[in-house]
């Protein structure tokens, strides 16, 4: 019997798919999600692709005495991913304090707790973010932190400085950080993927959503880059090989894999993709055509990151496997799915 994990924001994008895969290891997962940024049928869509329910708790990780409580209902959980999270830039410039409070204050509530239920690991869901534009590519898990564009970015970078002051501080649990690059795509089942809202502020999503007809036209921010075809640069890793990744961490921590108390590993394909290209394999990939202009550069853009990928390689064993084609193609159909169930 494997163990029972904690997953706060596995109703969302990457937290439902990790949940899956979880689920798919043998692992019993319980859910706290407070459904700000998802819906409560995902839970239908992770029970459609695994054949289990997960327990869930509709719940607010600032609300401590609530999580204590998800924690004395479920005894002996023994991990804990932690998803939960704001994650708009643009929103986090003008509502700092919410970013602070939102993803700040329900770590230090989690860490808090973690001694208190004898849970020895916590997998923390960072970001390429924190690298600023490297002055090296492909960027490594030991290139400077630069500061940070947002108080989003910022956020992760406290985050990741919370946890190495508790891995200091020698509190008894220990911790990897995963330093996402740009994930996109759906489970090839199209049972579930990235729910729309409001305007979309990231690409694939407007991409799928133009290629729909529910936007005129995709807005390509800049062709004037120093890159080969003047559009910036990304890693775009496909969701559920990224969530592929969060399983094989837990059992590293868990089954004392590793001697050290805290790791860090950058999730990424290790290829760079433009903005133009992606729109292009999309278009390969699926056969419809994506109306797009270019326009001005948009403020805080990183010019180019791509990742090095191969300390996770070597030491999980773990290889992004999805192309960017094949990887857009599941998001297409996710679109599609959406439009049935009349989702816009
Ligand atoms: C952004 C955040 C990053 C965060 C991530 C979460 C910034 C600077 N970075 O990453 O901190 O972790 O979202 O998912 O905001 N693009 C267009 N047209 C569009 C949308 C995007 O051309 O309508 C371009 C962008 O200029 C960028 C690329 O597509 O070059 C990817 O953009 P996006 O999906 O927003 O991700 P990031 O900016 O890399």
């Amino acid at each position: 019997m494997k163990k029972k994990i904690l997953v706060t924001g596995g109703t969302g994008y990457i937290g439902s798919h990790t949940v899956v895969e979880l689920q798919n290891a043998g692992y019993e997962v319980v859910i706290i999600d407070n459904l700000s940024n998802s819906n409560i049928e995902v839970l239908d869509g992770i029970e459609k692709i695994s054949g289990i329910r997960p327990v869930f708790a509709q719940l607010d990780l600032n609300d401590k005495e609530g999580v204590r409580n998800v924690l004395k209902e479920n005894p002996g959980i023994k991990g804990i991913i932690h998803f939960a999270a704001s994650k708009a830039v643009g929103e986090s410039v003008h509502k700092p304090l919410l970013y602070y409070r939102n993803n700040l204050v329900t770590l230090v509530n989690l860490l808090d707790l973690m001694p208190e239920f004898h849970i020895d690991g916590i997998v923390f869901s960072s970001s390429c973010t924190v690298y600023g534009q490297p002055d090296i590519l492909p960027v490594t898990e030991d290139a400077p932190i630069k500061p940070a564009l947002s108080p989003y970015g910022n956020t992760k970078q406290i985050n990741e400085e919370i946890i190495r002051d508790c891995i200091h501080a020698d509190l008894p649990f220990k911790s990897i950080i995963l330093r996402y690059f740009n994930p996109i795509g759906a489970h090839p089942s199209a049972e579930i993927g990235e729910l729309p809202n409001g305007v979309p502020q990231n690409l694939v999503p407007f991409v799928t959503q133009t290629a729909m007809g529910i936007r005129k036209e995709l807005s390509v921010f800049g062709d004037d880059y120093d890159t080969p075809d003047g559009s910036c640069i990304r890693d775009y890793i496909n969701v559920v090989d990224l969530a592929k990744a969060h399983v094989i961490a837990i059992d590293r921590m868990l089954e004392n894999k590793s001697d050290e108390k805290l790791e860090i590993f950058n999730l990424g394909t290790g290829r760079g993709v433009s903005v133009l290209e992606l729109i292009h394999a999309f278009e390969k990939g699926t056969g419809v055509k994506v109306p797009y202009k270019i326009v001005d550069r948009r403020e805080g853009d990183i010019e180019k990151v791509w990742a090095n990928p191969v300390h996770a390689n070597t030491v999980l064993g773990w290889t992004a496997k999805e192309t960017v084609e094949d990887t857009l193609v599941t998001a297409w159909n996710w679109q599609l799915k959406l439009r049935e169930r009349g989702i816009q």
